[in-house]
C-alpha cells in the first residue's frame, strides 16, 4: 500500500519585513542577508496570529468535508507551542471543524517535529487504510532584535493530509535517522527566545546531513543520480545549498545541473518567508512542486529533516501520477501577493507586543487581520479564537 502526502498547504502571516532595508537599519551590507544568508523577505507574525492560528489557517485552506470527516489523528508538531500542557492540535480540530472521534496531540524536537509526525501518521494509516491524519508544523522562530540570529527569524505553518494512495508523493519505506545529544539551538522554558551557537548548528547540520546521506546510499544502493531534487530544512536558504554542495560532484554533470537548479526553485518559498522550523522543509517541497512546472510524476525527491538538539532523518517520497491537479498554486501565490510590507521600526514594534502573563484580560482588533483565523485576546488565561468564516 502507498502511503504518503495527499494534499499540502500553508499559510504566511500577511506582514512581512524586506531584508534588504533591516540590513541597513542593522549597518550590515544588504548583500550578507539577501546572498550571504540568502533571504530577500521575513514574514512577521502580527499579535493576533500565533502557532494555532497560522496551522488552522493552512489547514482550512486544503480540507474538504470529506477530509474533515475521515481525518481520526491529529498531530501538531512545534517547538513554539503555546501550552505546557493542552495540545495545540485540540484547538486546530475545534477551529476548521474535525470529526470529534479523532485523537490530537502535540509534538516535539526542534525542526524535525513534522517528520516525527508524518512518520507515526505512516504507521496510524498503515494499520487503518481507511483513516486520514492531519499533520501541521507551526511556528514563529525569534532570536531577537539586534542578534546575528535575527535574520534568519520567520513565521508560518504547513498542514498536510497523510493518506494511503496520495495524491500528491508516495512516501517511500526507507529512511536514515540519527540522534546526537548536542547543544547548537535551544530554548529554555522561560524565554521566548531562541538561544543558538550559529557556527556550530551549521557544522552540525551539514555532519548529519552527510552521515544520513552515506548510510542512506548504503541502506538501498541508490545513488544522487537516482534523484530529480534534494529538498532541505531550510533555516535560511544558503544552508541547504552548502549541504546539497558537499554531495554535488558525486552526479553526472547533467544530475549536477538539475539539483543545482531544482534546489534554487525549492527555496524560493523559504527565500521570502524565513525559517518556520517545523515546516521548513515542507514549505521548500511545495516550493518545488508548485513553481517547477515539468516535474514528472514517477520522479524521487529527496527530503534532509534536521532538528537541532539534534535529530536528523533523510527519507523520500515518489511523485503521483497527476499530483499537479492536487496543488494550491494560485491560492498561495495570493498569500504572497496581498502581503503587506511593514517598515523596521514597525517590525520592531510589533516583534515586542506580547501577550499579558499576570492574568488580566485583553481584547484585540482583528479587522486589520485578513486571516479566516484570528487569537482575538486572553480572558482568565485563556486564549480566545475565531474562524471569521463561521
Ligand atoms: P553571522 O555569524 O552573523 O553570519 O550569522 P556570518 O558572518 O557567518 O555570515 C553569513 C554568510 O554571509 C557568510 O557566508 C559570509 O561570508 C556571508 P558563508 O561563509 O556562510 O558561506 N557574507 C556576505 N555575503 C555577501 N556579501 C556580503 C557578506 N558579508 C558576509 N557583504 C548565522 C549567520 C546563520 C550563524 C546566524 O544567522 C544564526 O545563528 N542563525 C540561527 C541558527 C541557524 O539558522 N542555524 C542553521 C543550522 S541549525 C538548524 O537548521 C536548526 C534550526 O532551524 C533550529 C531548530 O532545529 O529548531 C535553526
Amino acid at each position: 500500500m502507498k502511503i504518503g502526502i495527499d494534499k499540502l498547504g500553508f499559510y504566511v502571516p500577511h506582514l512581512y519585513v524586506d531584508m534588504n532595508k533591516l540590513a541597513v537599519a542593522r549597518n550590515i551590507e544588504p548583500a550578507k542577508f539577501t546572498i550571504g544568508i540568502g533571504q530577500e523577505k521575513m514574514a512577521l507574525a502580527p499579535i493576533t496570529q500565533d502557532p494555532v492560528t497560522l496551522a488552522a489557517n493552512a489547514a482550512l485552506g486544503i480540507l474538504d468535508e470529506t477530509d474533515k470527516e475521515k481525518i481520526d489523528f491529529v498531530i501538531f508538531a512545534t517547538e513554539t507551542g503555546i501550552d505546557h500542557s493542552k495540545s495545540a492540535a485540540v484547538y486546530v480540530h475545534h477551529l476548521v471543524g474535525l470529526n470529534p472521534h479523532a485523537r490530537c496531540i502535540e509534538v516535539k524536537h526542534a525542526c524535525y517535529g513534522a517528520t516525527a509526525a508524518i512518520q507515526m501518521a505512516k504507521g496510524h494509516v498503515a494499520l487503518n487504510p481507511e483513516s486520514k491524519v492531519l499533520v501541521l508544523g507551526s511556528d514563529i522562530a525569534r532570536y531577537g532584535l539586534n542578534t546575528s540570529g535575527e535574520a534568519t527569524q520567520g513565521a508560518g505553518a504547513v498542514a498536510m493530509v497523510i493518506s494511503a494512495d496520495p495524491k500528491v508523493i508516495a512516501l517511500e519505506a526507507q529512511s536514515t535517522y540519527l540522534t546526537d545529544d548536542i547543544m547548537d539551538f535551544w530554548r529554555p522554558n522561560y524565554s521566548d527566545k531562541a538561544f543558538v551557537d550559529g557556527k556550530f548548528s551549521n557544522e552540525q547540520y551539514i555532519l548529519f546531513f552527510s552521515k544520513m546521506w552515506e548510510q542512506y546510499k548504503e541502506k538501498t544502493g541508490l545513488d544522487l543520480n537516482d534523484f530529480e531534487a534534494l529538498c532541505f530544512h531550510l533555516p535560511y536558504t544558503k544552508m541547504g545549498m552548502k549541504a546539497l554542495k558537499t554531495v554535488l560532484d558525486e552526479g553526472t554533470e547533467a544530475t549536477q545541473q538539475r539539483l543545482a537548479a531544482n534546489y534554487k526553485i525549492s527555496a524560493e518559498y523559504n527565500k521570502n518567508v524565513g525559517n518556520i522550523y517545523t515546516g521548513s522543509l515542507y514549505l521548500s517541497l511545495l516550493s518545488l512542486l508548485e513553481q517547477k512546472e515539468d516535474l514528472q510524476a514517477g520522479s524521487r525527491i529527496g527530503l534532509f529533516s534536521y532538528g537541532s538538539g539534534a535529530v536528523g532523518e533523510f527519507f523520500t517520497g515518489i511523485l503521483q501520477a497527476g499530483f499537479q491537479d492536487h496543488l494550491y498554486v494560485e491560492e498561495h501565490k495570493g498569500l504572497f501577493t496581498s502581503r503587506t510590507e511593514v517598515s523596521v521600526p514597525e517590525y520592531e514594534e510589533i516583534f515586542q507586543e506580547t501577550l499579558p502573563t499576570d492574568g488580566s484580560n485583553i481584547e484585540f482588533n482583528i479587522d486589520k487581520d485578513p486571516a479566516a483565523i484570528c487569537l482575538v485576546g486572553m480572558t482568565d488565561n485563556m486564549r480566545n479564537y475565531v474562524n471569521k468564516l463561521r
